[in-house]
């Protein structure tokens, strides 16, 4: 089944968004831009994770943030918990915190962290997007647990993952991180990607209500939603 993928943020809402990566000079480069506006016309993730926090005021940690988009979106989705965003790439984190400043964005956080080394003290949600497959299965098996312990009661950690079912989308999947890597357009070639079931086990050990639906939206990849939830 596939059919709780909501669809990508509307033209107003996404150019809304965007307008904040314009370049401060009016002649800058538009890069910035261009790829946050593409990024929210065409990808469900953001609705798909607005929708799943909405009511939940707990502080939110968003590992490995990038540009930290994910915080511009909560924000003009009304929806104000202190957020910290966290990243291995520093010049990306000094933009991010450049932007969310220029915007106005409040109670919003940026640090600079691999989490394949460690991560910072927090209690409350955790939100994870199209990162774990950057680590090696033991990085991810600690940093799911650090992840764990985070969660405040009630409240939730919303991953979206790839997932290695050995099927025709994985391969693709496989095939379309390495070829980011090799162009630079992602920064790390991918390391590892998790089973559900090994995913399941591990929230199940834990006490946590979880649900992990596939994520496939338009896309020819195997993505996969990941929402685990302390009782409470
Ligand atoms: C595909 S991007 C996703 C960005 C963001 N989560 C989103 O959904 O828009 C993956 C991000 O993971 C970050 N990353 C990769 N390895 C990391 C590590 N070891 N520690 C922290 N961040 C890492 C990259 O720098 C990149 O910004």
């Amino acid at each position: 089944m596939n059919r709780s993928v909501p669809r990508p943020m509307d033209a107003e809402a996404a150019r809304g968004i965007a307008r904040a990566f314009l370049p401060e000079r009016p002649l800058g480069n538009r890069y910035h831009y261009y790829y946050a506006l593409s990024k929210l016309r065409t990808d469900p993730l953001y609705p798909g994770v607005l929708d799943l926090l909405r009511g939940h005021a707990a502080p939110l940690i968003d590992l490995g943030c990038g540009l930290g988009l994910l915080a511009h979106a909560l924000r003009r989705d009304g929806q104000a918990m202190p957020y910290l965003g966290v990243d291995i790439d520093a010049p990306k984190i000094e933009r991010a915190r450049r932007i969310a400043g220029r915007a106005g964005l409040e109670g919003v956080r940026f640090e600079v962290m691999d989490l394949g080394a460690g991560w910072p003290a927090h209690h409350g949600s955790v939100a994870i997007l199209d990162v774990l497959q950057f680590l090696t299965r033991d990085q991810q098996a600690a940093l799911l647990d650090a992840a764990i312990a985070m969660l405040a009661p009630g409240g939730l950690l919303v991953m979206r993952a790839a997932l290695d079912d050995g099927g025709a989308r994985i391969r693709r999947t496989r095939a379309g991180d390495r070829f980011a890597a090799l162009t630079g357009w992602m920064p790390d070639r991918p390391r590892h990607y998790p089973t559900g079931d090994e995913l399941r086990a591990r929230f199940d050990a834990a006490g946590l209500d979880v649900d992990i639906a596939p994520w496939f939206g338009n896309t020819p990849f195997n993505n996969w939603m990941v929402v685990a939830r302390r009782p409470g």
